[in-house]
């Protein structure tokens, strides 16, 4: 019984993350870099994956699909953010999850609880958009940790 769960919840977090992975929109994050060398698309995938095993290491029951979903489009703003371009993303750090936010509700419809995740990942960097779910949090630390792994162990050939 165990294992056919664990079947069933494997499948379910497949579908989930190829709905979401096979969009022409998400595909556009593998041409804008995040940190180092890495994609902003393999950032995400690599956010969500840790998001699952935080989820299941501490038993936290968290909802699968805004977990995954939320993670998947945290950062879904689709600029590069190393450069200014049209001015529409000054300070990055601080407008980027609400421009993600906007865009997940544009392409995905997404429902209020993927928003929020998706709109406090930056805490405490947005003091005010405090994470407020279980999968919020979740998310929120899971960045933190794969942002600085990436940062310290992924950087671009050229700065080796
Ligand atoms: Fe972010
Ligand atoms: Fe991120």
């Amino acid at each position: 019984m165990k294992k056919y769960t664990e079947l069933s919840q494997y499948k379910e977090i497949n579908q989930i993350l190829e709905e979401l992975q096979k969009d022409e929109h998400v595909q556009e994050m593998k041409k804008y870099i995040q940190h180092g060398d890495v994609s902003t698309y393999e950032h995400c995938e690599s956010v969500a994956r840790l998001s699952l095993k935080i989820n299941k290491a501490l038993s936290l029951h968290a909802d699968q699909r805004t977990l995954l979903t939320g993670a998947m489009l945290h950062d879904f703003y689709l600029y590069d953010w190393h450069y200014d371009g049209d001015g529409s993303h000054h300070l990055h750090g601080f407008s980027h999850p609400k421009r993600a936010c906007r865009n997940a509700q544009k392409f995905f419809d997404v429902d209020a609880d993927v928003s929020h995740v998706i709109s406090s990942h930056m805490w405490p960097l947005t003091l005010t958009s405090i994470p407020l779910s279980r999968e919020a949090w979740i998310v929120c630390l899971a960045d933190k940790w794969i942002s600085l792994h990436e940062t310290l162990f992924r950087r671009q050939k050229a700065q080796r």
